[in-house]
């Protein structure tokens, strides 16, 4: 049924649908259905040490014999200075809170994520079939992955993010639209120049670039999934909408908040972890962007509202939850996996028949 098979024939996969790799709400159980229903399931491990993770690839293939993905942060996202502390306006309000929810010091800025290079080992070393990346590729870490035998993605926000990707040797680009759900990929320009929506983005790099191309941001349904193969793509990457199904580890608050915002309750912001982010607004953002207070580097921002964040999941209060979500929220379904996946692919078969037939 797919017009066109670059993808489906790289991956190894049926379907060139990508459920998108979300650090902290995907695990093995999610990934795996996605994998079994014809699509590539991926786990996002930025946050996962290494033990954990070669324990998450092995229950992944307990659930799957079909391939999957994992995905990292770049290492350059671990180099920040690691001395920065918070400015007076923010030390202030996080000290309130803390005092708010009872809870003690507020902790010192450090590492959220890595360490990479012992991570991408542990994905070496189990030859994982797909990797991915986020906020850029270095070459050495693509060359690492590939002669591992594993094939290389990685989001690009712009068409010289995308041609440098290609440069650093990925099989293929995702073209992340300012619609998208979570962390711009962006690692090259100001932000909020790399917010070009997804329509206009992906035909753009499908122009600029050889290797296949995936779109991403905003695609939440067959529409979504036609739309990008016209404008281009060998395939989507979906990430809100399978924050819907019910197998994803979303805390209940952020699910009712998932199923109760609108596009416009979402905003990119840098208040939550110093890098922009699209998620839906809530107390804590509302605050701290009102401080107007220099916000710290990514991820020193993120690590000093942890204990804030650990409270919020104890409590159930969406108030102090990270709850990134993307545009398309307004079109989010809660089913289960399989389920989702399989009326996916007949929705967009019937879709495509529809405009085939005139
Ligand atoms: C909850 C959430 C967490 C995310 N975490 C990651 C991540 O760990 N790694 C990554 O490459 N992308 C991450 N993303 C971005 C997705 O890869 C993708 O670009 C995005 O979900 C696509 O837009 P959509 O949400 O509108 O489908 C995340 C997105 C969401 C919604």
């Amino acid at each position: 049924m797919w017009p066109d098979r670059t993808v489906i024939d790289l991956l190894e996969i049926e379907h060139p649908i990508i459920q998108a790799p979300m650090a902290g709400v995907t695990n093995p159980v999610i990934v795996a259905a996605v994998s079994n229903a014809g699509g590539l399931g991926s786990f996002g491990a930025a946050g996962t040490p290494p033990q954990k993770l070669r324990e998450t690839v092995s229950a992944i293939r307990d659930q799957t014999e079909r391939p999957f993905n994992v995905n990292l942060f770049a290492a350059h996202t671990e180099d920040f200075d690691r001395k920065t502390r918070p400015g007076p306006r923010l030390a202030k309000q996080l000290a309130a809170y803390h005092a708010e929810f009872g809870l003690g010091d507020v902790p010192t800025p450090g590492p959220m994520f890595g360490p990479f290079d012992e991570q991408l080992d542990v994905l070496v070393e189990e030859q994982v079939p797909v990797v991915s990346f986020h906020f850029g590729a270095a070459p050495a870490a693509v060359e690492k992955v590939r002669k591992g035998g594993a094939k290389v993605l990685c989001s690009a926000t712009t068409v010289a993010e995308a041609k440098t990707l290609e440069q650093a040797g990925v099989d293929v680009v995702i073209a992340q639209g300012g619609e998208a759900g979570g962390h711009r990929g962006t690692f090259s320009i100001d932000w909020e120049r790399a917010l070009i929506g997804t329509i206009a983005l992906v035909p753009q790099v499908v122009d600029a670039v050889k290797v296949p191309v995936i779109a991403a941001g905003g695609i939440m349904d067959a529409r979504g999934i036609v739309a990008s193969l016209v404008l281009g793509a060998s395939g989507v990457q979906m990430g809100t909408a399978f924050l819907g199904c019910p197998e994803m580890s979303v805390l209940d608050a952020w699910r009712c908040e998932l199923l109760r915002a609108a596009a416009e309750d979402t905003s990119v912001t840098k208040a939550v972890s110093g890098r922009p982010a699209r998620a839906i607004r809530n107390r804590y953002i509302e605050e701290i962007e009102a401080l107007n207070d220099a916000l710290l580097p990514y991820p020193a921002q993120y690590s000093v509202s942890r204990e804030l964040r650990a409270s919020a999941a104890d409590r159930d209060d969406a108030g102090f939850m990270s709850m990134w979500a993307g545009q398309g929220v307004g079109l989010i379904r809660s089913q289960p996996t399989g389920e989702f996946m399989r009326d996916l692919v007949a929705s967009t078969r019937d879709l495509m028949a529809r405009l085939a037939e005139g």
